[in-house]
């Protein structure tokens, strides 16, 4: 199966990570490739490039595409809150640099059939590890009207989530909702016409707001954001992409954390909690792709990067 993926700012990325030969890097969110072909590519021909996907259609994809760098590459099936594990599989106890491509690859709507995209009729599963429990099926079907709300709400901003949640739950009355199709066409009867947006389908946020929950995406990034520094050398550096505003703003305020940990009132003239930090934000506001790669690639347009340096203690 074809897997692609254009890399969102990959001149960006690779400018804020500064890969050079014998580097380590974590790249949490294999994908399609891009940036591991970029990043391997600078750490040839003694680097290491440890790859993560909780995809097993990307990391069997990965496995032909890096086949043709020096870079040793060691591919691992799994979320990417489990790179300490596999970094302690490998006995490697700190990186040069970790990348975070958050999100779906082109590859889940295109090609994955499990049912991302409103504009095809496939399964409701939208799980990008096919080993989690819950799909989209399960939420859609199972959960009652306020919990539908509150998904789209929360991780939608859906301003008819309400009446969306409320058809949903009648039209399952008659039978379970099971295709992506027949979900696209409850949510579009749900939203007056008269409100659609020109290029914009009335289900696209219903669709995101299942996936991330369905993915638990905003958990898991919390998690390893948690952790992730403690893997990185004195000046390696971390950089995380990200589509939407919620996870933007985890990202931000870790960042902020990790750089400023001081507990201290802001009266208090010196610091008396003794919390340092451990990292330099290198991008104060979040960096946006050029209105040339939008153009290029439309799937790029709400990209947010954030980067920073784990400082020397
Ligand atoms: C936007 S794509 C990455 C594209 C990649 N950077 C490229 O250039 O082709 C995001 C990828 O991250 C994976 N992914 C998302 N969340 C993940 C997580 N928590 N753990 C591991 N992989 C994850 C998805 O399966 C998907 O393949």
């Amino acid at each position: 199966m074809a897997y692609t993926h254009i890399p969102a700012m990959l001149a960006e990325v690779i400018q804020w990570l500064e890969p050079e030969p014998g580097n380590i890097f974590v790249d949490g969110t294999v994908g399609g490739c891009g940036h591991a072909a970029a990043i391997c590519n600078a750490i040839e021909p003694d680097g290491t490039y440890i790859g993560l996907d909780q995809d097993r259609d990307a990391i069997d994809n990965a496995k032909r595409a890096l086949e043709r760098f020096k870079t040793t590459v060691h591919l691992f099936h799994g979320n990417f809150v489990q790179m300490p594990d596999f970094l302690s599989q490998l006995n490697i106890p700190a990186t040069d640099g970790i990348l975070l491509d958050l999100g779906i690859s082109l590859h889940h709507v295109a090609s994955s059939g499990r049912g991302f995209s409103f504009r095809k009729d496939e399964p409701l599963d939208m799980r990008m590890d096919i080993r989690s429990d819950v799909k989209a099926w399960d939420l859609v079907n199972g959960l009652d009207e306020t919990n539908l709300r509150q998904i789209f709400q929360r991780y939608g901003e859906e301003r008819r989530a309400r009446q969306i949640a409320r058809r949903i739950v009648q039209a399952r009355k008659r039978n379970a909702i099971s295709s992506s199709r027949q979900l696209a066409d409850i949510v579009s009867q749900a939203v007056p016409k008269a409100s659609w947006k020109p290029g914009f389908h009335p289900a696209t946020r219903v669709f995101m707001s299942l996936r991330i929950a369905v993915n638990k995406e905003l958990e898991r990034l919390e998690q390893f954001l948690d952790t992730a520094v403690d893997f990185l050398e004195p000046g390696g550096r971390i950089c995380v992409l990200s589509f939407h505003s919620l996870e933007d703003r985890i990202v931000k305020h870790r960042f902020r954390m990790l750089e400023n940990p001081c507990t201290c009132p802001s009266d208090l003239p010196v610091c008396a909690c003794g919390r340092q930090g451990t990292l330099r934000v290198l991008t104060r506001k979040a960096q946006r792709p050029t209105a040339e790669e939008v153009m290029v690639n439309p799937m790029a347009r709400s990209t947010k990067l954030r980067a920073a340096e784990k400082l020397w203690q």
